[in-house]
């Protein structure tokens, strides 16, 4: 039989993330931050619609704690989201990245809002879990990106996003991890988490690629 525990889901998780996104690389720095910057203003949505699903008190808890710290932890002036919008203005693209997006991410956005509240718990949770895994991936990504529109490294790295993040994600998938360990011992099937994990890659996927 195949050991397949909750580690080996977020490692196959996060490789096919960088199979399918990192490996490719950033071909327009620009479109990768104008998605990434209206994912970033819309991703509790998809933290709220995973808790409607979710009976679970201690799992509800987990998630309203990662939509809370995405909305700044009690301080609006820190919601993500503001702090992406304040490093990506010292970009002289700026004008660029912040206009509308074309509808088809759009309606992809909306689309899977829609799927994950038809999602079961498990797989709710799972869809989580795949959202956070390739955070560090990301964060990576979005590094390179926002030096390809001639922030320096030092500006990116030193922005109160970046501090933010590169502390939070830990806590994140730390929370991601231990919604998994509940959900095994209320006896749920990790190929159901498997699978709202896979959907949640091929979401990262079409959404900034
Ligand atoms: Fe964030």
């Amino acid at each position: 039989m195949m050991l397949i525990c909750i580690e080996n889901i977020e490692d196959i998780l996060r490789s096919k993330f960088r199979k399918q996104v990192v490996d490719q690389g950033i071909k327009d720095a620009v479109k990768f931050l104008q998605q990434w910057l209206y994912l970033s203003s819309q991703v509790t949505r998809l933290h709220g619609a995973a808790l409607a699903r979710v009976q679970i008190p201690d799992i509800q808890y987990l998630l309203a704690e990662i939509a809370y710290g995405e909305c700044g932890f009690g301080n609006k002036d820190k919601i993500h989201s503001k702090l992406l919008t304040n490093l990506i203005n010292q970009s002289v693209f700026a004008c660029f990245i912040t206009q509308r997006l074309n509808n088809s991410v759009v309606h992809l956005f909306e689309e899977t809002v829609i799927g994950l509240s038809n999602m079961s718990q498990d797989e709710a949770i799972g869809f989580i879990v795949g959202l956070e895994a390739p955070a560090y991936q990301i964060l990576q990504l979005l590094r390179e990106a926002l030096v390809g529109v001639g922030i320096s490294d030092i500006e990116v790295l030193k922005s109160e996003y970046f501090v933010i993040h590169y502390d939070v994600e830990k806590e994140h998938q730390k929370s991601g991890s231990e919604a998994m360990d509940i959900i095994m011992d209320s006896g749920f099937e990790l190929s159901k988490i498997y699978k709202g994990g896979d959907k949640a890659i091929n979401f990262l996927t079409q959404m900034i690629a």
